[in-house]
């Protein structure tokens, strides 16, 4: 079963292109990879899929049912959450307020929405700075801070654009065990990255975007030999060095 399909997705931003046509499926409990050189068009899929901006053309299908065109919170109470790649914290609330803030769109009470952010604030390794104001953040603590706020929200399929840019290599690291933590609680990812080193740990399947358009898609291990996705965006060291 597919918890996500995309089928011929389009975005023309007036004679511009940015989404040419791109289809893929995600299966329940896969991590799936959206990468390509910048603006090939990933975050603009995220827009569409999240429910951001309505496509062109295409359709969007989340849990076999059709949700083209539907808003960001009525996609989120259905279980589809994302992170942002560039991060928007409530820079004047706590790191706990941000995350209180998201527990409460799926809690009964208070009570229950500040015990869900204690649990999401240990699982990212954001406890110790709970009082801390989002806005003083380094980009790493807010970059967790964002998959913080995106699970409070308890999604079944979660979007990912660039966590870990800005990140040091052992931030990298940490990113990488957080995601396969997440999955392994059963959340289905879509994960844009540019850091390969992390795409390859984590990705079950990658899709390829060039220029608004897929140029490949498949197995990691396939997808990185593909000549036209070594020439388009991996470049010849890339390939050399594995
Ligand atoms: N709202 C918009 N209006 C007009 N053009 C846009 C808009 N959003 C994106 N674009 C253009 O669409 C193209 C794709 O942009 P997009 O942000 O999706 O790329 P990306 O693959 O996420 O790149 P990056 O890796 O740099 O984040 C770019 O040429 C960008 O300038
Ligand atoms: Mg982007």
């Amino acid at each position: 079963m597919h918890i996500l399909k995309v089928e011929n997705l389009v975005k023309r931003f007036g004679g511009l292109a940015a989404v040419n046509g791109v289809s893929f499926e995600v299966k329940k409990g896969e991590i799936l990879a959206l990468i390509g050189p910048n603006g090939a068009g990933k975050t603009t899929c995220f827009n569409m899929i999240a429910g951001y901006m309505p496509p062109t053309e295409g359709r969007v299908s989340f849990n076999g049912k059709d949700v083209t065109g539907q808003k960001p919170y009525t996609l989120n109470a259905q279980g589809l959450a994302r992170t942002f790649q560039v991060v928007k914290p409530l820079a004047k609330l706590s790191v706990f307020d941000n995350v209180m803030v998201a527990c409460l769109s799926k809690s009964r009470n208070t009570k229950e929405a500040r015990e869900k952010a204690r649990v999401m604030l240990d699982r990212t390794n954001l406890a110790a700075m709970q009082d801390t104001l989002a806005g003083s953040l380094s980009i790493g603590n807010l970059k967790r801070l964002e998959v913080a706020r995106a699970l409070a929200t308890q999604p079944t399929l979660l979007l990912m654009d660039e966590p870990m840019g800005g990140l040091t290599p052992a931030e990298v690291d940490k990113a990488i065990e957080l995601i396969h933590e997440i999955n392994r609680d059963g959340v289905s990812i879509v994960i844009i990255e540019h850091i390969m080193k992390a795409v390859m740990a984590v990705a079950h399947s990658i899709v390829v975007l060039q220029n608004g358009e897929p140029i490949a898609r498949g197995k990691p291990e396939d997808v990185v030999k593909d000549e036209q996705v070594i020439k388009a965006y991996l470049g010849e060291g890339y390939a050399a060095n594995r």
